[in-house]
């Protein structure tokens, strides 16, 4: 029961004295509805992560390791959102909104060095999208993704057909994300790949390779099937709009 009890501690914060203040401002703050509760969540975070500016945190976001989160200025996170930034942390770079349902998972209960979530400046991280960090993830600047994108470093081994695949231990080598890349909905990136700078990955596409900057890949699994640098000047020729979102980002 005390090694279940401490098993668990491990996995929602550093130690019981951070566990115990993580909890109370959490508490206190996570539930509060309206501008109101951003506003607390705001003043009151920074006793437990780092904060550099103001975020706006919604209601009901859930956060386990608090002492390894960094927000900058300008983050956003949606209600629903889940961070778990055991050992390894997370860092969330300004004005980078994370939308609805989103989880940003370290889960290094392995303690791999690598471990870790980072994501630069003004992305945007689409609803229920999945990113595992165990064998660091590096998303840069001005990242897009749509709906249900999952982004997973971590494959478990199976190649000895004579024992349980939960026995065989995990390899987790990493995924970067170079700046200015948009991710389809539903895209799928595994372990050990890069998608080099100013690339498109088309919906659906399970990516297991690298994908050279400015590729438009696609598929399953994802190929490049065009260079956005030879794009012809009327390639998509539809009207095309502009948001506050990007008034606000200039
Ligand atoms: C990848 C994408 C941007 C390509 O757009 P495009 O450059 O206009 O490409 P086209 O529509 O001309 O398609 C080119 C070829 O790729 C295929 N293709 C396009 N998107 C594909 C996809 N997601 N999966 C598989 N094949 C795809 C087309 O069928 C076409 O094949 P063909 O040459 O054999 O006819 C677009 O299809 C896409 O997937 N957009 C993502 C939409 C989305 O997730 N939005 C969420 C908002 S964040």
């Amino acid at each position: 029961m005390r090694e279940q009890l401490s098993y668990y501690l491990r996995g929602q914060a550093s130690s019981w004295p951070v566990y115990i203040l993580e909890q109370l401002v959490l508490g206190l703050c996570s539930w509060v509805p309206t501008v109101i509760g951003i506003g607390l969540r705001g003043l009151f975070y920074r006793l437990i992560m780092k904060l550099n500016g103001v975020p706006a945190i919604e209601v009901g976001v859930r956060i386990a390791h608090a002492n390894g989160i960094k927000l900058g200025k300008g983050v956003y996170l949606d209600q629903g959102v889940y961070l778990h930034a055991l050992p390894g942390g997370i860092s969330i770079g300004d004005s980078t909104f994370v939308m609805h349902h989103t989880m940003l998972h370290v889960f290094n209960f392995r303690n791999l060095p690598q471990a870790g979530i980072t994501i630069g400046s003004n992305c945007f991280i689409g609803e229920f999208n999945v990113v595992r960090g165990q064998g660091g993830v590096r998303i840069g600047n001005g990242v897009y993704t749509g709906p249900m994108v999952q982004i997973v470093a971590v494959n478990h081994v199976y190649q000895d057909p004579k024992r349980p695949i939960r026995e065989q231990g995990i390899t987790a080598q990493g995924i970067v994300i170079e700046d200015d890349v948009w991710i389809g909905a539903g895209a799928t990136i595994v372990d050990g790949v890069t998608v080099g700078q100013g690339s498109v990955i088309g919906a659906g596409a399970v990516v297991t390779s690298n994908i050279p900057p400015f590729s438009i890949a696609v598929g399953t699994p994802a190929k490049p099937i065009r260079d956005r640098r030879e794009l012809s000047a009327n390639h998509r020729q539809v009207e095309v709009f502009f948001g506050a979102l990007e008034e606000i980002r200039q």
